[in-house]
């Protein structure tokens, strides 16, 4: 038996030793009374009893034990045209004292704080601060709009928000911050009692609002350092907001306890990265891969990590992520499938990678969207290091399945995130909840337990997380994803099996954005669906029929509508084109027919539902597809 396997089945035979080992490996307070509690299935908690500060364990512990001098944290920002290097004693001090800031507005053990910041390290530095107060953190990505961002607010009821002036993006395009988190403060219901501490950058500064909103170094300069608060292992560490199905985004509890002791052994076993190396994920903090892979993990395990402002072309060149690499020694490489298709877009024969020496870079690590062959062989052929995927989604934090590099490397398979990771017991289940032989393409679920380090509950929604994910299959976790296990146990994920869609790597809501259409006051009904788009994987196409009597010209309408996303949601939406139609295909029970129009928009055969109402409406959407250019040809 190999290596993997071995360690493989003991985490599944007996998840109580086997994770009760691993969590040696964090700084504890107080030990846990057990290291597992089912005695509330399908909720399950680890390290009940445990105590323990995430700070701590991810500054503090390095300090303490000689590791002061290495550098915790390189920033890098073509955006901004600057750089900066902090080691983790001045880490350290510096998180401190933010956290003496946040406490001097009253934030302690169990409050809410919203972080709405761009990529620098003060962002970083906010969160650890909330963790080192026991504070909960909630980070909202910055290309967000006002809207969600108060959604958030409302739901998180947060006492203090930090934020900055702007954010920058390509083509010195300054994103005024400032003004949408005025919005998002009239919008919502909550107010946050605190008010607000914002950074003001170079670039742009903001007017404050008197009574309510704090400069940021105003707030620093009375600060004193704040110690490390001890919380229960099971008490939250963060909030994060992702994707669901329905407008109302889901809150997911990360835990504090599980979260370290799970963070911190992937680093090792799934990254095969030691203390002091340097690891890089080009991703952003709003997202779970910035949270474990630019924040946590990289910090527990006492590695560099790399903050990086700016995109993988355009920041100057489709070289950009080549010249970080090179500069920093980075060994450990992780970035979205969507990233490296821009580059080989920009620079098919990897001229601008010949320019640079990667000879420290071991592995490169893809996620957040299905990898496609193409690009997977690209990259392997101009890095010539092991290319690999591994999948896994906000829920769980960190990756269900991957090639575990620090265990065993298997063999890369195109298409494939190879095999389950170490506690993630994975099935492919048929409707009735049977398992399906292998090739045969089902619903991927997680028989309950799931490790550690993966979601406790939804934020205040118990019931949400039953409806949501537990009682499709008693006894297991819900994926939302399809796919298939071949002959040698590699998982091939297929897509989502829901209403979520994966837009250059980031996750949105279709049914958020019917939200927005339907609330039109010309629209009478509507359909968001994802399709295929060479370089972001997938982009939301919305088609509307309007009201009766509506006079409106189609283009007019559908500017509107555009706009309406753009500004209800986000620019990240990237909801560029709404197409005005006669009427929508549906079955004869009225349920949309957006898989069939999905698979024509793509030009994928595919079989007209036995259950349509009509055929020729249909036939209709082919044509207005056609107008839009449906199906592109070298998808
Ligand atoms: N603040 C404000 N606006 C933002 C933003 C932020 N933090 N991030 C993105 N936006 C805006 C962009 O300006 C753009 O707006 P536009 O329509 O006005 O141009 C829109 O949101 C879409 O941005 P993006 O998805 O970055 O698309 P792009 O076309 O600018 O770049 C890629 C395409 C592939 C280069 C880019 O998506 C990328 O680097 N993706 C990496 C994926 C990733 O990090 N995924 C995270 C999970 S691993
Ligand atoms: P997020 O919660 O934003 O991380 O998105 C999670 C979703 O992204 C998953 O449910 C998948 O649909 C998709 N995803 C992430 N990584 C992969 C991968 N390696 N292969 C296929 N799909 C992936």
């Amino acid at each position: 038996m190999g290596r993997y396997q071995e360690i493989y089945e003991k985490s599944l035979a007996d998840p109580e030793a086997f994770w009760g080992g691993v969590a040696q490996d964090i700084r504890w307070r107080k030990k846990w009374d057990r290291v597992l509690d089912d005695s509330r299935a399908p909720f399950y908690r680890w390290f009940p009893g445990g105590e323990l500060n995430t700070c701590e364990n991810a500054l503090d512990r390095h300090v303490d034990e000689g590791r002061g001098d290495v550098l915790a944290l390189i920033w890098d920002s073509p955006l901004a045209g600057d750089r900066k290097s902090i080691t983790y004693r001045g880490m350290r001090d510096e998180v401190a004292r933010i956290a003496g800031a946040f406490a001097n507005k009253g934030i302690g053990k169990g409050d809410r704080v919203i972080i709405y910041m761009p990529m620098v390290p003060e962002a970083v530095m906010a969160m650890l601060a909330c963790a080192r107060l026991g504070a909960v953190h909630s980070v909202v990505f910055g290309g967000f709009a006002a809207h969600e961002l108060a959604a958030r607010i409302d739901h998180a009821q947060p006492k203090l928000v930090v934020s900055a002036s702007c954010g920058i993006e390509p083509g010195n395009r300054i994103i005024a911050y400032k003004p949408l988190l005025d919005r998002a403060f009239e919008i919502a219901k909550h107010r946050p009692e605190a008010g607000s501490i914002i950074l003001q950058r170079p670039q742009q500064t903001a007017a404050l609002t008197a009574g309510r909103d704090t400069d940021w170094n105003e707030a620093l300069e009375e600060a004193k350092p704040a110690a490390c608060v001890p919380v229960a292992a099971t008490d939250p560490l963060y909030i994060l907001y992702t994707s669901g199905t329905t407008g109302s985004p889901k809150g997911i509890v990360r835990d504090n306890g599980g979260h370290a002791v799970a963070l911190k052994y992937s680093m090792k076993a799934i990254y095969g990265v030691e203390p002091g190396e340097v690891y890089w994920a080009a991703s952003d903090i709003g997202w779970v891969v910035g949270h474990s892979y630019i924040v946590y993990a990289p910090l527990l395990q006492g590695c560099t990590t790399v903050l990086y402002e700016g995109k993988p072309v355009g920041t100057p060149d489709p070289g950009a992520f080549w010249r970080v690499i090179s500069q920093y020694g980075v060994s450990a490489f992780f970035t979205a499938p969507t990233a490296f298709r821009a580059i080989k877009r920009d620079d098919p024969n990897g001229e601008h990678l010949r320019r640079y020496d990667l000879s420290r870079l071991r592995t490169l690590f893809l996620a957040g969207e299905r990898c496609d062959p193409d690009t997977l062989q690209w990259a392997q052929e101009k890095l010539r290091i092991p290319v690999i995927d591994h999948w896994w989604q906000t829920e769980t934090g960190w990756a269900i399945c991957a090639d575990p590099v620090g265990l065993e490397l298997f063999p890369v398979k195109p298409g494939s995130a190879t095999k389950p990771a170490p506690g993630y017991d994975v099935q492919i289940l048929d409707e009735e909840g049977n398992q399906v032989p292998p090739r045969q393409t089902g619903s991927i679920a997680v028989k309950l337990p799931l490790p550690p380090g993966t979601l406790a509950t939804l934020w205040n929604d118990d019931e949400g997380y039953r409806r949501g994910y537990l009682t499709r299959y008693p006894g297991f976790y819900l994926t939302g994803d399809g796919g298939f296990k071949d002959e040698d146990g590699y998982l091939h994920v297929m897509g989502r099996i829901d209403d979520v869609i994966n837009v250059a790597g980031h996750r949105l809501s279709t049914g958020a954005m019917e939200e927005v259409l339907a609330a039109h006051p010309d629209v009478a009904e509507c359909a968001v669906i994802g399709v295929a788009d060479q370089l972001k994987g997938e982009v939301p196409v919305g088609l509307v029929v309007l009201k009766a009597g509506v006079q409106r010209p189609d283009a007019e309408v559908a500017t509107e509508l555009v706009q309406r996303v753009r500004d209800r949601i986000g620019p990240v939406a990237f909801f560029k084109t709404a197409a005005v139609v006669k009427r929508l295909p549906k079955t004869r029970s009225g349920k949309i027919l957006r898989g069939t129009m999905r698979k024509m928009a793509d030009g994928i055969d595919f079989k007209t539902p036995a259950t349509i109402e009509d055929p020729a409406a249909l036939e209709e959407i082919r044509g207005s597809f056609a107008r839009l250019g449906y199906p592109r040809k070298s998808v």
